[in-house]
């Protein structure tokens, strides 16, 4: 059965490059004579019928723009079979036979048991500035927050060497230490903490203790938020109950990381992407996510990407230990 109108949604935390994502969905659509409807707030939207037709002015003007025009949500109804069930009657009564989901894995295991459930095919896009999902080399939204965590990062450094002091500085990404390893590196921190290596508060202080015997003055720790030893307040916390000498700061980065302007690759990521999608939509593919995997564009099964963890390669965690003796 061949598809004539598709949904697209963008569920979960927003991220940079969704709008060019939600654009490369509808041009795609046009070109393959599939028509596509916007779907608003993710699955929220579903269940109430924020459904709306998109043509290809409505992506006009957007790729250059953060958030995502589609909005987003984390619905706890559609967690229900009764909200799947109404999710469903919308899509039928929109004639919708398929749909493309630009999110993270919660929206990927949504999609899939819905699939199960009603046979209506899903295909995903990777958004999250996470970057945790297995089967893609990188997700939209992540180079975005990494340049804009590296900004705030190197700001910091000035004020930080000026006063002498030792900053804590937490960046986003749940469970996982990707924009902490990368903007860290980047950004020359002396110490960096991610969920995926250990490293001790003692580990912190020698570090420290190291850097002021090279006549440092100052230091710049990156916390991953999801990091074994706390957030940045609990672990400046324990570094300063053990050395009360040190001038500590703490500053959260926060939700500054979702917003802005998506650069050039994560533009480029979010067309190929979103362009896959629909394609494989259209070859009558289902639960699998578009991705792209040594700047090839692939398709990786949603049991993948939700059961199998994306880890840091060595080689970044050892660049992060070796630059900051
Ligand atoms: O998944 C993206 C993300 O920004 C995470 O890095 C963060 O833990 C979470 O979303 C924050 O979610 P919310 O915006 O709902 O507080």
């Amino acid at each position: 059965m061949s598809l004539k109108r598709i949904g697209v949604f963008t569920s979960g935390g927003d991220a940079p490059g969704m709008n060019a994502c939600i654009r490369a969905v509808v041009r795609g659509g046009i070109y393959h004579n599939v028509e596509v409807y916007g779907i608003k707030r993710g699955y929220d939207g579903m269940i109430k019928g924020n459904i709306y037709p998109m043509d290809s002015h409505s992506v006009s003007n957007i790729v250059q723009k953060g958030g995502t025009i589609l909005k987003s949500a984390r619905s706890m109804e559609f967690m229900t079979p009764e909200g799947r069930k109404k999710a469903y009657q919308q899509l039928k009564n929109f004639d919708i036979d398929g749909l493309v989901a630009i999110g993270g894995n919660g929206t990927f295991t949504g999609a899939k048991i819905f699939y199960e459930e009603f046979g209506i095919p899903t295909v995903g896009c990777p958004g999250t500035i996470d970057n945790d999902l297995y089967g893609t080399d990188f997700t939209i939204g992540y180079d975005t927050a990494v340049n804009t965590a590296l900004e705030a990062i190197d700001k910091i450094r000035d004020t930080a060497d000026s006063h002498n002091r030792v900053f804590f500085i937490e960046v986003m990404g749940r469970d996982s230490g990707y924009i902490a390893i990368q903007s860290g590196i980047s950004g020359g921190a002396e110490i960096i903490m991610v969920p995926e290596t250990r490293t001790s508060i003692d580990d912190v202080i020698e570090t420290l203790e190291k850097g002021k015997l090279k006549h440092k003055t100052s230091a710049i720790v990156i916390v991953a938020e999801g990091d074994e030893e706390g957030n940045a307040n609990q672990v400046a916390a324990k570094v300063k109950e053990k050395v009360s000498d040190l001038d500590i700061k703490v500053t959260i980065l926060g939700h500054i990381q979702r917003g802005g302007s998506p650069t050039s690759k994560d533009r480029i990521l979010a067309s190929r992407t979103g362009l896959a999608a629909i394609e494989g939509l259209v070859q009558g593919m289902k639960n699998v996510m578009a991705g792209v995997v040594n700047d090839e564009v692939v398709y990786v099964p949603f049991e993948d990407t939700i059961t199998k963890h994306k880890p840091i390669s060595d080689d970044l965690i050892r660049l992060a230990h070796v630059l900051s003796i």
